[in-house]
Formats: C-alpha cells, structure tokens, sequence
C-alpha cells in the first residue's frame, strides 16, 4: 500500500509540476541527511529509487540504449525522455531536430541538454529532494522555531 501511494504521490508531482525546481547544492545529495535521518537514508540506499539512473542501474542503461537503437534517437534524447519519471529533477524536458543533428555529428558535447543529462544533481535518481522539496534551511531564526520550522519549502513541493 506504501509504495502505491508513493508512487501515486510521485507521478502527481511529476506531471502536475511541468516546470523544473532547482534544488540548493546542499540539499541535492541524500549524504546530507544521513547525520540525522540515518535509518531512512540507510533503506533508501538499498531501495531501487537510488538506482534509477543509466550510471547506477545496467537494466536501466541497455534497455534505454535499446530504446535509442530501435527508435534512432540520440542516447540523451531517450535520456531526456525517460527522465521525466527516471530523474524528473532534470534541467531540460526536452530535444528537437537541431539536437539530434548535433548529436549524430557528434557537436553536442558541452551543450545544454548534454549538460544536463550528465548533471551531478540528478545523479542520484529518485533521491530525498525529488519527494520532499527543501528550499531553505533558516538557521538565523531564534532558538522558538526549531526543527520543521525552520524549513522553508519550494513553491511546487508541499511539506511531505
Ligand atoms: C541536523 C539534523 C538534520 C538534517 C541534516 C536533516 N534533517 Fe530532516 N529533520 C530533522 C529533525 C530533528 C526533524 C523533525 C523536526 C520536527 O518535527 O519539527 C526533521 C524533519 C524532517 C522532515 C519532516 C518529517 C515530518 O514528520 O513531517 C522531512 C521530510 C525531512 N526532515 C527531510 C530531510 C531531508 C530530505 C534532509 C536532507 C536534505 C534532512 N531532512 C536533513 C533533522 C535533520
Ligand atoms: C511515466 C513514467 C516513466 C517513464 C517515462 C519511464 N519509466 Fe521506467 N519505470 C517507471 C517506474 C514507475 C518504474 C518502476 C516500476 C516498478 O518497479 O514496478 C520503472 C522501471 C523501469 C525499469 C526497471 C528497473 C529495474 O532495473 O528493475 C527499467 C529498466 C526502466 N524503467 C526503463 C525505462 C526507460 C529506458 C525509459 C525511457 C525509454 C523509461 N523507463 C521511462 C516509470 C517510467
Ligand atoms: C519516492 C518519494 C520519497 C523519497 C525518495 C523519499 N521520501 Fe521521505 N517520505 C515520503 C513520503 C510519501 C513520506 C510520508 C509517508 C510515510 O511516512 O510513509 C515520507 C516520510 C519521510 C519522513 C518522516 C517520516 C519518518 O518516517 O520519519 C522523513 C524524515 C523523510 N521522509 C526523509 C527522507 C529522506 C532523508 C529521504 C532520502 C534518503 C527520503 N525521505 C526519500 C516520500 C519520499
């Protein structure tokens, strides 16, 4: 029932929030929130939201490399593609023509949309920040607002 509602949860977010949200550097790497949510950090690591990526999962990387060969798209095009669930923290949602013309002459290193499928911020495929949306953490607050008080959330996330 617990991963229904996940990933109901998930998808929601997904397709409700066309845009992308830019996640703070210190908050993109799951390693941050182990000193103190040690356990959940812990069953996330060997849950398979941490592999889905084409670095982490090799199920993942041929059938996405299939998928390129079969539909003659570009690698980060089908990238592109499955990140829309696979790594929804994407800067870029998606290719056009020029792209895949780039890409089969091989001009497309450095570009955005290669940049931003090799992003470290998306390493980590489905990581804490994806689900719940950290912003901020005010640490200049008085010592009367602690814990999730002192969390500020972005604009799409709700407080989950
Ligand atoms: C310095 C310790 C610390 C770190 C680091 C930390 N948290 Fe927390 N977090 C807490 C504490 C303590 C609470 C409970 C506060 C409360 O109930 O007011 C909390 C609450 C939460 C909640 C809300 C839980 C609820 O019951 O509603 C979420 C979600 C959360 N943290 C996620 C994260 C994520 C994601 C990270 C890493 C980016 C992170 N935390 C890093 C200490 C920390
Ligand atoms: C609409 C959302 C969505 C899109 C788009 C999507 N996936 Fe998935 N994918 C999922 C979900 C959800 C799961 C987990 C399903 C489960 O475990 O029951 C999954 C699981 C997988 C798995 C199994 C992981 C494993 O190693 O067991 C592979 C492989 C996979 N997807 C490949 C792809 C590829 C390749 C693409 C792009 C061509 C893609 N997916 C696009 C949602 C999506
Ligand atoms: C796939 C989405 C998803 C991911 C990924 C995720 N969470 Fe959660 N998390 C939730 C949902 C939904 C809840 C509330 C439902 C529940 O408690 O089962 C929750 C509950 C929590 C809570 C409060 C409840 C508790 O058990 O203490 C904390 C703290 C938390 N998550 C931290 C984290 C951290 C840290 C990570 C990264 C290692 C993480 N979450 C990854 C969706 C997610």
């Amino acid at each position: 029932m617990k991963i229904v509602i996940m990933s109901f949860l998930l998808l929601s977010t997904l397709f409700g929030a066309a845009k992308v949200v830019h996640v703070d550097e210190k908050f993109q790497r799951s390693q941050s929130c182990k000193a103190c949510h040690m356990r959940i950090v812990q069953e996330w690591e060997h849950s398979w939201h941490s592999k889905s990526h084409y670095k982490h999962d090799e199920y993942f990387r041929k059938s996405l490399d299939y998928v390129a060969r079969k539909t003659r798209k570009s690698i980060n095009s089908v990238k592109v593609q499955c990140a829309t669930c696979h790594n929804p923290r994407i800067s870029v949602t998606s290719t056009g023509e020029d792209y895949e013309m780039d890409a089969l002459m091989g001009l497309d290193k450095g570009s955005k949309i290669d940049k931003a499928v090799n992003d470290d911020s998306i390493s980590e495929g489905i990581n804490c920040v994806v689900c719940h949306h950290i912003d901020k953490i005010h640490n200049e607050y008085d010592a009367s607002k602690r814990g999730i008080n002192r969390v500020e959330w972005t604009k799409s996330g709700g407080t989950l």
